[in-house]
């Protein structure tokens, strides 16, 4: 923006220059004009040109723009023609009681309990796993174009038989905290009937911020809260643990069910585990934190202590407003 600005000034410096020193009255006046415009044009030159990195961080002070510390997507151009980017961020299992999570999923859904003690054989009794994820969205793109990064959470609901084949897992998920003003995003999310609450992040680009000075180290935090506020909230600190109480198989599992929120269409997501922005030594921490949330279907603020999930970064596919129908079995093959 300030360098377009710049360039404008540049580009029609000369013609200014040109068009006051037409009619001079006096010598003397005609030679300080040209001095000034001389000495005014090559000081826009000069910030002009004085450097991209000068640049950047003025841009950073005036405007607030901030830069991510995200990884480029490593897929666009293995699939220019879809839709692709990379999530980067925190998904954990929020064991919720069976008998609970039955309230809160409409209930024309079962609930393929069996699915996930398939994965799970030790997951505790009574108990059903319900999901958060915090993740910042990064150079979404399809056809060459690119769209602005956001943010968006959520508490979501795994092992949902949409279908009631009793086999196939869907993922509902009702309602996303997403960053305010990104009508794209807010629009694709609502279309597939989500309840969406345009948000302010904290950090506002990034994933997940390091607590300064923590007790433990690398302990991260995440807020968002909705601009219409009281709506929804959303805050989580988590810490990195060395016991996975959960395998990496299943949140390659249920992140990778295809995801609904009325049932119309579908969202088919797949998230690659194995690009480079995940496979780097050390790319995925297993961490353990409290979730604090206020966002529908659960009616009050919750607080979870001592929940297990992963902090990872990952690139993905995704093919939108599909019917739900053609993934009857989906996934089985795996
Ligand atoms: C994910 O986000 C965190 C927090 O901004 C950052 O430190 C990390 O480098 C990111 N990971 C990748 C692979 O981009
Ligand atoms: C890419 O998009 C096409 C057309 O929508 C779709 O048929 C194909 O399955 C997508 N590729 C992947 C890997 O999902
Ligand atoms: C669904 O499938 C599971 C596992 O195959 C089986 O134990 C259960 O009885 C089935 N439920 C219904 C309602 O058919
Ligand atoms: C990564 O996994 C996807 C699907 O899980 C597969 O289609 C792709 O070929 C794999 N890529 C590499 C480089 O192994
Ligand atoms: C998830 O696991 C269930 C149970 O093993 C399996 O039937 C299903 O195909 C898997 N889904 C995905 C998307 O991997």
């Amino acid at each position: 923006m300030i360098n377009t600005c710049l360039d404008l000034a540049l580009l029609c410096h000369p013609v200014l220059a040109f068009l006051s020193i037409q009619r001079p009255k006096m010598q003397h006046a005609q030679q300080s004009k040209w001095q000034y415009f001389l000495f005014s044009f090559l000081s826009i030159l000069a910030i002009r040109y004085a450097g991209t990195s000068y640049f950047t961080v003025t841009d950073e002070v005036l405007f607030d723009v901030c830069h991510t510390k995200d990884q480029p997507n490593p897929i666009a151009s293995l699939y220019p023609m879809n839709a692709t980017g990379t999530l980067n961020g925190t998904v954990a299992v929020i064991p919720i009681s069976i008998k609970l999570a039955r309230k809160l999923i409409p209930p024309q859904y079962g609930i393929l309990e069996h699915a996930y003690r398939d994965l799970l054989p030790s997951f505790p009794k009574g108990m059903y796993p319900a999901i958060i994820q915090a993740l910042h969205d990064h150079e979404v793109q399809a056809f060459g174009y690119q769209i602005p990064d956001f943010t968006r959470t959520g508490i979501e609901f795994p092992f949902v038989d949409l279908l009631g084949d009793n086999t196939t897992s869907f993922k509902w998920a009702p309602s996303l905290l997403m960053t305010a003003d990104h009508e794209i995003a807010l629009k694709g999310a609502s279309d597939y009937g989500t309840k969406t609450f345009p948000s302010s992040f904290e950090p506002s680009c990034d994933a997940y911020r390091v607590v300064p000075d923590a007790k433990q180290p690398g302990t991260t935090y995440f807020s968002a809260k909705s601009a219409n506020s009281g709506a929804a909230s959303v805050t989580t600190l988590f810490s990195p643990v060395p016991e996975e109480p959960f395998p990496l198989s299943f949140f390659k599992n249920f992140t990778n069910q295809p995801t609904f929120a009325d049932g119309k269409t579908c969202d088919n997501m797949i998230r690659l585990f194995n690009t480079s922005v995940t496979t780097a030594p050390n790319r995925i921490e297993t961490v353990k934190g409290t979730v604090r949330a206020n966002i529908f279907p659960f009616e009050n603020e919750q607080e979870w202590r001592n929940v297990y999930g992963l902090r990872m970064d990952t690139a993905f596919i995704e093919n939108n407003y599909l019917p739900c129908e053609n993934f009857r079995g989906y996934g089985a093959r795996d």
